[in-house]
């Protein structure tokens, strides 16, 4: 079976990339089968994996316009198990196109059908971008859950209910009634600051066990590894951005196992610990102070 999960938040610049990234390329590196799809018109997942987002030789966007099936435009990728179908630039202009023509929201769920069908992949992660419109309501309606990348900062929970009204609203109008909250995952997190941890805090009050359990710090090797066209995962496997993504690799996988088996997620701790410095830390950059 397949599981779609569309990574979202209309607020701009929270870490929907980066966590669709490296989610992904964790993932596949546990040996799931993996596609991650990237809807977003400035195409950073696919810049992000390395893949070059002007090839010109199709993308999600063909699927969108319903001009091919998804598996037309995959492309492999250099991590094993981790497959794209890229954006590009052009995606931009897809919301007016669509909008002008039939069916328009469910071009992605029907161009992903037959990924579904062949079970090619265990899982398909969508980097949204930074809205709510037809493009993202195309992801909603394609996808079984939602992962919501949530920057710990003031106003945090104000913006994120526009995006839990989309999915309340998707729900209610019968465009995907079973459409799940996968969970938040904090990103940035800065645990010296009071701030960071009064959210954290209100989080937790709001979205219980929907919480991811380890919040992603601030890391500079996180910021650098776009550049890269790399996950920070392999970028700087010991540094403590990749190490937090791990924990939240380990939590996803964790908690899907216990979802297939009707078991409820057992948390190992009832805190966020976002430190990213693991007790048994044995790299020294892991013991460093990032800012
Ligand atoms: N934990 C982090 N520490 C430091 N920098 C980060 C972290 N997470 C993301 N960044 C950087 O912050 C910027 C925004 O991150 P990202 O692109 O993942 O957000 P986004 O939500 O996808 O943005 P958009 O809404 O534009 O699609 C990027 O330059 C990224 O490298
Ligand atoms: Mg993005």
């Amino acid at each position: 079976m397949t599981r779609i999960v569309a990574i979202a938040n209309q607020k701009g610049g929270v870490g929907k990339t980066t966590t669709t990234i490296n989610l992904a390329a964790g993932v596949a590196r546990e040996g799931y089968r993996v596609l991650l799809l990237d809807i977003d018109s400035q195409a950073n997942a696919t810049s992000g994996l390395g893949v070059d987002k002007n090839a010109g030789d199709g993308s999600v966007y063909d699927v969108l316009l319903g001009d091919g099936a998804a598996t037309n435009y995959i492309k492999a990728t250099q991590y094993e198990n981790l497959d794209l179908l890229p954006s590009e630039p052009d995606l931009a202009g897809a919301e007016i196109e669509i909008a002008t023509s039939g069916n328009i929201q469910y071009r992605l769920r029907d161009g992903l059908a037959p990924l579904r069908e062949t079970g090619t992949y265990d899982f398909i992660f969508i980097d949204c971008p930074p809205s709510l419109g037809i493009i993202v309501t195309n992801a909603l309606v394609a996808a079984d859950s939602v992962l919501i990348p949530l920057q710990t900062e003031y106003f945090a929970l104000e913006g994120l209910s526009m995006i839990t009204d989309l999915i309340n609203r998707i729900i209610d109008n019968d465009l995907n009634p079973e459409l799940e909250l996968e969970g938040i995952v904090m990103t940035m997190y800065d645990k010296r600051t009071n701030l960071a941890n009064e959210v954290v805090g209100e989080v937790w009050k709001a979205f219980g066990e929907y919480t991811y359990e380890y919040a992603i710090p601030r890391s500079v090797k996180i910021s650098e590894s776009p550049g890269y066209g790399e996950p920070v995962l392999y970028y700087a496997k010991n540094s403590t951005g990749a190490y937090a993504y791990e924990k939240v690799v380990e939590e996803f996988i964790k908690r899907n196992r216990a979802r297939d088996e009707g078991t409820p997620h057992q948390y190992d701790s009832l805190e966020v610990t976002g430190d990213g410095v693991p007790s048994d830390a044995e790299s020294p950059e892991t013991n460093q102070q990032e800012t």
